[in-house]
């Protein structure tokens, strides 16, 4: 049987250290960092993910500035907002919350933020530091938290053959470009594969370590997955429980009870690489801070 890693417990020591650092960062200059988290209409997830984000900042110490937009805001007016909290000294950090409306285009407002204060790392100036190893940059939150729990479950990663499955710009392509890097937190061999692929089984069988981000339940079965593998499920799937249709429960894209049996160590759901998002937000938050400070 796997060892079930415990992202929560890796997430909340992680918060720990962040909160001593702040409280240091406060006595020696009498500020703490800022993080500024925009929500534009009423998706209930979203507004899940920003409560949760909200309550990190304050375990920590993180000043949370939220902007909670209605659904008809326009593009002008969130421009305006981004240019606003950009000039602002209060704020290291901006989030807008994905997806926005259908009438805004989330291009322009990510490429609107200033690189310096992306703590999402979804500007293009942080996707391009990311993909030529210049570590001054921002690595996106959820497959920064990947990173870390794989690290802590594999001994020596170099030459590793690390299978994500999917292709998005939130997970699989930043983790893929993180992971084949030159240095000890990577070094790995990297095969993306993603819905055009014949048969995912084929590469999923060959990983080591495999990250499955693919936004769909039971995307990898027991028989998918090599003897000894660390399997990481990104996946957030909300379906009717089946010892009660009355209820909702959250299931990940891994088939958990079955991949259990075969791997060495696997991430649950919940409880696995959701509580890593939100401590790796809090550390590049922290991050900005200490960028932003830095005496030149
Ligand atoms: N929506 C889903 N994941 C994310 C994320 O990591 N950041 C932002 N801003 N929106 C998201």
């Amino acid at each position: 049987m796997a060892i079930v890693i415990d992202g929560k417990a890796v997430a909340a020591e992680l918060r720990d250290g962040i909160c001593k650092e702040v409280a240091m960062l406060k006595e020696k200059s009498g500020k703490v960092p800022g993080l500024a988290v925009v929500l534009v209409g009423e998706n209930p997830a979203s507004q899940v993910y920003v409560r949760m984000k909200r309550k990190g900042c304050e375990e920590v110490g993180i000043a949370s500035y939220q902007h909670l937009l209605h659904a008809e805001t326009s593009q002008e007016a969130l421009l305006s907002l981004i240019n606003k909290l950009n000039a602002s000294p209060d704020v290291n950090g901006i989030l807008v919350q994905l997806p926005l409306p259908s009438h805004i285009d989330e291009r322009a407002i990510i490429n609107a933020i200033d690189p310096r204060k992306d703590v999402d790392g979804f500007h293009p100036v942080n996707v391009g530091k990311v993909v030529i190893g210049d570590e001054d940059c921002f690595y996106p939150c959820t497959p920064f938290g990947c990173q870390v729990l794989i690290n802590r479950h594999v001994n020596d990663l170099k030459g590793k053959h690390l299978v994500i499955v999917g292709r998005s710009n939130i997970v699989g392509k930043p983790l893929a470009n993180m992971m084949v890097q030159k240095n000890k937190m990577a070094n790995c061999v990297v095969t993306v594969c993603h819905t055009a692929a014949q048969d995912i089984a084929y590469y999923t069988r060959q990983a080591d370590v495999l990250v499955v981000a693919a936004g769909k339940q039971n995307t990898v079965r027991g028989n998918m997955v090599k003897e000894g593998a660390v399997v990481i499920d990104v996946g957030v799937n909300r379906i009717a429980d089946p010892d009660d249709p009355s209820k909702t429960i959250l299931v990940g894209d891994v088939n958990f009870d079955e991949v259990s049996k075969v791997a060495s160590a696997i991430t649950p759901v919940p409880g696995g690489v959701g509580p890593m998002t939100i401590a790796m937000l809090l550390s590049n938050t922290l991050k900005a801070f200490k960028l932003q400070n830095r005496r030149a």
